[in-house]
């Protein structure tokens, strides 16, 4: 079931990120950051279990941002990556946001979603808002996907 996380669900939301932060895959969150933004998650519970967790950042009138995607290793390959994206592509759909992105090691997975690969410089606000204090802004290997809704 995907529901919108409370804040009893962050210590859990927070080992998750951070599980695939130490592999390089995902940003670290500090426990007052994931506090602080847990209305913007939800997650995917199964008996009692967070399974997989999403959020999504909106950056302007137009344009937000799929963040802290993370399913549990144990149950990859079961939808759950899908269930929660979907969620937060329905909220901005809801809030009448007309494109959706993400930096991404794992594009195939965003192209099953209907995202495409572009640009980075198709998404300034992004840029100038974090890529430009990030240390690996002169060798940024992730990969800039983006949904219109
Ligand atoms: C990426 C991730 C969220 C995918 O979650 P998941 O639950 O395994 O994905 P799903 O089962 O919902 O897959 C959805 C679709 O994507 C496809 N897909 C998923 N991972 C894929 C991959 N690595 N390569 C190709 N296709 C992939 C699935 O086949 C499925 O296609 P279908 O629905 O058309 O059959 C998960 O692997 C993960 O947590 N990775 C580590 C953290 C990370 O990299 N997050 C993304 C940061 S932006």
């Amino acid at each position: 079931m995907v529901r919108r996380a409370k804040t009893t669900d962050v210590p859990v939301i927070q080992r998750l990120v951070n599980f695939y932060a130490q592999k390089g895959d995902l940003l670290p969150r500090t426990l007052q950051e994931l506090y602080e933004r847990v209305r913007d998650f939800y997650v995917f519970e199964q008996e009692g279990q967070i399974a997989g967790v999403c959020s999504l950042f909106i950056y302007w009138a137009d344009l937000a941002e799929i963040r802290s995607l993370a399913v549990e290793p144990e149950f990859e390959g079961k939808g759950i990556g899908r269930a929660v994206t979907e969620a937060c592509i329905a909220e901005a759909r809801d809030l009448l946001i007309k494109r959706v992105f993400a930096l991404t090691y794992r594009t195939a997975f965003f192209e099953r979603l209907g995202f495409r690969v572009v640009n980075k410089i198709e998404l300034p606000e992004k840029i100038w808002k974090d890529c430009l204090k990030c240390s690996k802004f002169y060798h940024c290997d992730e990969v800039a996907v983006l949904l219109d809704l």
